[in-house]
């Protein structure tokens, strides 16, 4: 076996930028930190190295990646902007914020996009993630590090035990801010329809661009369908108390034992944050099943509901 770091990660994992910078050059993957989640990156371009990507997570091939670039700039040479994506470019970039916009010929593989003339666009602003892809200077595709199906890592840890073995450089940014995957706004001919609620929430797509539209037709989302999020031990949703068993994630105050409460105080910011972390923790203790308490669905709500039920088994 190898040696390990102190922080579980084998020895082989090279930490710094110009290592990880390297390894995406040669072809090969690296654990990348966003203040979303841990990505596993490689080079947009190469289709050897986005394949290793699919195979190391199990992902199905129909399901396409985000490419991640330093700067708005670098994503208008991938992507075509109308309008609405300049607008909600210039207000949340670097951000949590995922552009499906129509692709430039030949700008990422074909593998990345899955075969759609559109590509999903993304400025992250963690600033270890914007050092490396400055570093790289080319496009860089990062699927969430979990193997597929399971709970976004949102710890290099977590990261490094979900997808670590496949990787030859990791950066470890510490715990992700946000928690949960960017949101994924799909803008076509000016209308913009959001594919999956993050912590750019509907209400600021729609402060920037006005009404937004319903997904489907020519806004697809390929990615919704499959199984998402789900720890091993079963989870219930909009529950008000544990059965026998089980253990509760509570959210606002009164909600079962602190330890395992999403927030405290009722905060939908750090009930974010914690989420995938204690699906995780929750599923070490074996437990009959996890139910968790009710949180609210407005603003970054929507997203954690949405992981919420798609970890229940509910959707997709
Ligand atoms: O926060 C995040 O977005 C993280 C970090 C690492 O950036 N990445 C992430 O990637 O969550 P992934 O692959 O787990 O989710 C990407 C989502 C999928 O639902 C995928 O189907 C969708 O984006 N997507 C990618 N390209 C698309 C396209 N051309 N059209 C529609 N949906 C697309
Ligand atoms: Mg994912």
């Amino acid at each position: 076996a190898h040696r390990r770091e102190p922080d579980g990660a084998p020895r082989r994992l090279a930490r710094d930028v110009d290592a990880a910078a390297a390894a995406l050059r040669a072809g090969e993957l690296v654990l990348l930190p966003t203040e979303t989640v841990y990505g596993l990156a490689a080079d947009a371009r190469n289709p050897v190295a986005v394949a290793r990507i699919f195979e190391a997570k199990g992902r199905p091939r129909f399901n396409p990646l985000i490419s991640h670039v330093s700067d708005a700039a670098a994503a208008e040479a991938i992507a075509r902007f109308d309008a609405a994506a300049r607008a909600l470019a210039e207000t949340f970039w670097p951000g949590p914020l995922t552009l499906v916009l129509p692709a430039r010929d030949g700008a990422v593989c074909d593998l990345a996009r899955a075969g759609l003339d559109t590509v999903a666009v993304r400025v992250p602003g963690h600033a270890l993630a914007r050092e490396l892809l400055s570093a790289f200077g080319g496009p860089v595709v990062a699927p969430s590090a979990n193997r597929s199906g399971r709970p976004s890592p949102t710890t290099f840890q977590d990261a490094v035990a979900e997808t670590g073995s496949a990787a030859s450089a990791g950066l470890d940014g510490g715990p992700c801010a946000v928690g949960v995957e960017s949101t994924v706004a799909s803008v076509l001919d000016g209308r913009v329809a959001l594919l999956r609620p993050g912590a750019v929430t509907r209400e600021d797509l729609t402060a920037v661009v006005g009404r937004l539209v319903e997904a489907g037709e020519g806004h697809r989302s390929p990615g919704r369908l499959t199984l998402h999020y789900a720890p091993d031990a079963p989870v219930r949703i909009n529950a008000a108390e544990a059965r026998d068993g089980e253990i509760l994630l509570g959210f606002g105050p009164g909600t079962g034992d602190p330890r395992w409460s999403l927030s405290p105080t009722g905060d939908l910011a750090e009930a974010a944050a914690r989420l995938f972390r204690l699906l995780r923790d929750a599923d070490r203790e074996t437990p009959t099943g996890i139910a968790v308490a009710p949180v609210p669905a407005t603003g970054l709500g929507e997203a954690i509901n949405d992981r919420l039920s798609r970890a229940a088994g509910r959707v997709g």
